[in-house]
């Protein structure tokens, strides 16, 4: 039987609420809101917490740069960012991290382009990164994590004064922040299309807004509580 009969036969009250749904009341509104409670409701660290702004101001930067000027999908763009890693404090290994995730967003009824594109930021899920969004996503988490490793080695300790040159120079460095993949780094700027600097000068922009919620404006990163909801990182 096709939905549609189910509904037409289904008496009362139940076919009301088949036909005014359209299965539409059970999708999660991708809201900034709902975005920080789930993060909040998994991840306890503050610096994941921070990990995850960082990549939402990523996002939005890439998403501007590349011509979306709809502030309802530079925002989807952002959430992306937020969400990426919202599982992993829970679920850090390759069998659980961004699966387990993945389930979590569907079974709470998340758009699926979001889930897909978080599906796609980890080479190991094999999930290909098809829409621009997809890409932006690869492009944009490893490469913030840097940046602000290599703001954080600078006596000033200021994204702000973070040349593009020194972190390119950082990158080839293995021993410096070694925990950042470098291959991530490189198929993200090929996948996305532009010279690895160039990529590299928006990130580092992107992170400026924000500097002083990420601890990354010379002073101690303050608390993110679960509330208030930070507010929208602006554009640089
Ligand atoms: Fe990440």
């Amino acid at each position: 039987m096709e939905a549609g009969d189910a509904r037409a036969a289904a008496p009362g009250p139940a076919r009301g609420r088949a036909v005014a749904s359209g299965y539409h009341w059970a999708m999660t509104e991708p809201t900034r809101e709902n975005a920080w409670a789930l993060l909040t409701e998994f991840t306890a660290s503050q610096a994941l917490r921070r990990h995850a702004l960082a990549v939402e101001a990523s996002m939005r930067h890439l998403a501007r740069s590349s011509g979306v000027n709809d502030a309802a999908q530079v925002e989807r763009w952002g959430l992306v960012g937020m969400l990426h890693d919202f599982d992993y404090e829970r679920y850090p290994t390759e069998e659980d991290h961004v699966f387990r995730g993945m389930e979590i967003l569907r079974e709470r009824a998340w758009p699926e382009d979001l889930v897909k594109a978080i599906g796609g930021h980890a080479f190991y899920t094999g999930i290909p990164r098809e829409t621009p969004m997809e890409k932006a996503i690869l492009a944009a988490d490893e490469l913030t994590g840097f940046v602000g490793a290599c703001a954080l080695v600078r006596p000033s300790k200021r994204i702000a004064d973070v040349p593009v040159e020194s972190v390119l120079k950082r990158l080839k460095e293995k021993s410096f922040a070694r925990t950042v993949d470098r291959s991530y780094v490189l198929k993200g700027a090929e996948e996305w299309g532009v010279p690895l600097a160039d990529l590299v000068s928006l990130v580092l922009a992107s992170q400026v807004p924000i500097a002083d919620a990420l601890g990354l404006d010379g002073s101690p990163a303050p608390e993110l509580p679960d509330r208030p909801v930070p507010p929208e990182p602006p554009a640089p």
